[in-house]
């Protein structure tokens, strides 16, 4: 079986990262890894993203955290390719760049996977921004997603503060 990485943010994780894992899974098995970032302050901490993705994705995927090069990663953990979601033309310039780079730093492959048209609108920025106005996230994400959401939000409904 092959052995696909599927590195992001996840912060949160929407239903198009859902919808990547769940196909992904059908022909690999799936290690999912979760980027942190020093640099920003994230809705949901690594340990909750971990937590979160666990608990959402099927349970033959392996979920991971790393903060280095994903190249690094990729050998560390023997993955035959990368898998990233492409949504759109903008997606494909700035994963292109990303794709040759890892290829050229070890020698990993990136199989870009089209995003299915009910999520090419979404992303975890807008996901962020619709929670913390207090806005309707059944469309974009998961219901154990929305509920830890809630939860930081004291049980409630609305704003996110
Ligand atoms: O969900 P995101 O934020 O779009 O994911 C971007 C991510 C984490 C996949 C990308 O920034 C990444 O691979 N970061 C690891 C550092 C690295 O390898 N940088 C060189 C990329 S070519």
């Amino acid at each position: 079986m092959l052995k696909a990485l599927i590195p992001g943010s996840f912060d949160p994780p929407t239903l198009g990262h859902i919808d990547m894992i769940e196909r992904t899974a059908s022909f690999a098995d799936v290690i999912v890894a979760i980027s942190i970032n020093i640099f920003k302050a994230p809705l949901f901490s690594d340990k909750e993203r971990m937590e979160l993705l666990k608990d959402i994705c099927p349970s033959n995927v392996t979920i991971v955290t790393f903060n280095g090069l994903l190249s690094d990663l990729a050998s560390s953990v023997g993955a035959d390719l990368i898998v990233k979601g492409v949504r759109n033309t903008a997606d494909y310039e700035y994963e292109y760049q990303m794709a040759v780079l890892n290829k050229t730093l070890c020698g990993c492959e990136t199989l870009f996977m089209p995003t299915q048209p009910e999520y090419a609108h979404l992303s975890s920025t807008m996901a962020r921004d619709v929670a913390r106005h207090g806005g309707d996230l059944t469309s974009i994400l998961h219901p154990k997603t929305i509920e830890k959401i809630k939860l930081k939000n004291g049980g409630k409904d609305g704003f996110l503060t």
